[in-house]
């Protein structure tokens, strides 16, 4: 797609944001069924259906701005998925998973509250207030689910996922 003022990014991101939610409701089934914890399989749970609502939430955006996604993919979205995978996959289901799953989230997370931040801001300066509001829904959603996943890593997994040791050692590469 052609990118040669603010419309076209602002049309490039919402497509980025349409194919992010959409990878991460085909995955996020998958990180709610590994996780260990009950704890983390209730976040991970709860975002999944937030995340099912960004998608509605994107569609009226497209509605309202009588456009419609043309494919642009997620790149970042889709290695950090990837990635996630591979963990899942090798991973015996233990505290050490859940870290793994939680540092998933927050780095996806922080990727959608730039997409939506930025998204939410030209929406604005583009004189499209409702479709603004609505991407700022999506913001304060991914803000909650961030905080949330850190409090849980923060007030238990971290320090049990130090204890775990994998057997056989587990290498990325
Ligand atoms: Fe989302």
């Amino acid at each position: 797609m052609q990118l040669d003022n603010l419309s076209d990014l602002f049309q490039r991101g919402l497509e980025y944001a349409w194919d992010c939610e959409h990878l991460l409701v085909k995955e996020m089934p998958r990180m709610v069924d590994a996780a260990w914890s009950d704890d983390l399989k209730h976040a991970l749970d709860v975002h999944l259906v937030e995340t099912k609502s960004h998608i509605y939430r994107l569609k009226q955006v497209f509605t309202r701005l009588e456009r419609a996604p043309a494919g642009e993919k997620s790149e970042p979205a889709r290695i950090v998925l990837a990635e996630c995978e591979r963990m899942i996959s090798h991973l015996d289901p233990s505290p050490l998973l859940d870290a793994a799953l939680i540092f998933t989230g927050n780095q996806i997370a922080h990727y959608e509250m730039g997409l939506y931040g930025s998204l939410a801001s030209f929406a604005r300066v583009l004189g499209f207030e409702t479709v603004a509001n609505l991407l700022g829904e999506n913001l304060a959603e991914e803000k909650t689910a961030d905080q949330a996943l850190s409090r849980l890593a923060e007030r238990s997994v971290n320090r049990a996922a130090g204890g775990v040791h994998q057997t056989p050692p587990f290498a990325l590469i």
